[in-house]
């Protein structure tokens, strides 16, 4: 089976991004919702400046609601049977119905220009067979 290349694709600017306010993208294509959040500390896989922007699909990997990201709890929550995902620690599992972690956004950071691009996904989005369709 062919593995298509994934897109490079602008998120933003790491500058202009508030701390632990999500900010909507569709990655690898516009039928995928993401979120990409600047933490505020440094964490793993995090790209920018400071090391602490991260991004993740939108889609719960139970059955595909959408989820919320709850910035008290600093963390994603399903509506729908309550699933809970960590975006601190690569999109692990926190508690649910799901079964497997946040597919989580590859980026990478150009300070020149100080965008933040998505580059490649971990994990396969909600629904698909292949993540490039
Ligand atoms: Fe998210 Fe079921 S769809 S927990």
């Amino acid at each position: 089976m062919a593995v298509l290349p994934y897109p490079k694709a602008a998120v933003g600017k790491a500058k202009a991004m508030q701390p632990n306010t999500p900010v909507p993208f569709n990655y690898p294509d516009a039928g995928s919702p993401c979120v990409a959040i600047k933490m505020g500390q440094r964490v793993a896989g995090g790209v920018g400046p400071d090391g602490d922007i991260v991004a993740y699909s939108s889609l719960c990997t139970h059955m595909g609601c959408p989820l919320m990201y709850d910035a008290k709890t600093r963390s994603f929550k399903c509506p729908c049977h309550y699933s809970m995902f960590d975006p601190e620690k690569s999109g692990q599992m926190i508690c649910g119905q799901a079964t497997e972690d946040l597919p989580q956004i590859q980026l990478s950071y150009d300070a020149g220009s100080d965008t933040v691009h998505a580059v490649a996904v971990t994990g396969l989005i909600y629904g698909r067979q292949a993540n490039v369709l």
